[in-house]
């Protein structure tokens, strides 16, 4: 299966010059959205790790139906506001803007390792920003993985000392 083809891709939005990757249509697709699923277990094969970490929002999406197949809690890095325990916070830098990311503090720790999940790799701010998280709780990022990369925005290059797995890459 193409699973690029199911990928609908939005000229000017949210901002003229950005060329939005809409995953509703492969969302929407049973079987694009199974393979993808497919894709994303199998890159893992021989990983040993703890716990997926999905990043809020679409992070969600990807990351805890993987979790459930691959037999693994999941914990959410999520957007300020969201967590009612105690936190760990930081602040990044998007394509367009800014964000925070938080986790809670007693979600991971010491000895465990971690996927780090996402839908899309832009400039990998959000991608370091949720392995700081990680890191700064005492525990350890196996590999990250994304169902998109954006080559041209060099995120790669931002986790380059991480193992980094990406189904369907876009020049930009
Ligand atoms: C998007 C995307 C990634 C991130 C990638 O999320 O889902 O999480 O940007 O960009 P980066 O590599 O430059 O950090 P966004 O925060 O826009 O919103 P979402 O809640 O829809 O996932
Ligand atoms: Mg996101």
């Amino acid at each position: 299966m193409d699973l690029k083809s199911t990928i609908r891709v939005i000229e000017g939005y949210p901002i003229e010059g950005v060329s939005f990757k809409d995953i509703t249509t492969l969302l929407k697709d049973k079987e694009a959205f199974n393979y993808s699923l497919d894709l994303l277990e199998e890159a893992l094969e021989g990983l040993e790790f703890d716990y997926i970490v999905g990043i809020e929002s679409r992070g969600f999406i990807f990351g805890a139906p993987l979790a459930d197949r691959l037999n693994k809690g999941f914990v959410p890095v999520r957007k300020p506001g969201k967590l009612p325990g105690e936190i760990e916070k930081i602040s990044y830098d998007l394509e367009y803007g800014n964000n925070e990311l938080e986790m809670h503090k007693d979600a991971i720790g010491k000895g465990d390792r971690v996927i780090i999940v996402d839908d899309l790799i832009a400039t990998g701010g959000s991608a370091k920003a949720a392995a700081k998280l990680v890191e700064t709780l005492g525990a350890e990022v196996t590999a990250f993985e994304f169902l998109i990369e954006l080559d041209d925005l060099n995120g790669r290059d931002v986790l380059k000392d991480y193992k980094v797995i990406s189904l369907v890459k876009y020049d930009h």
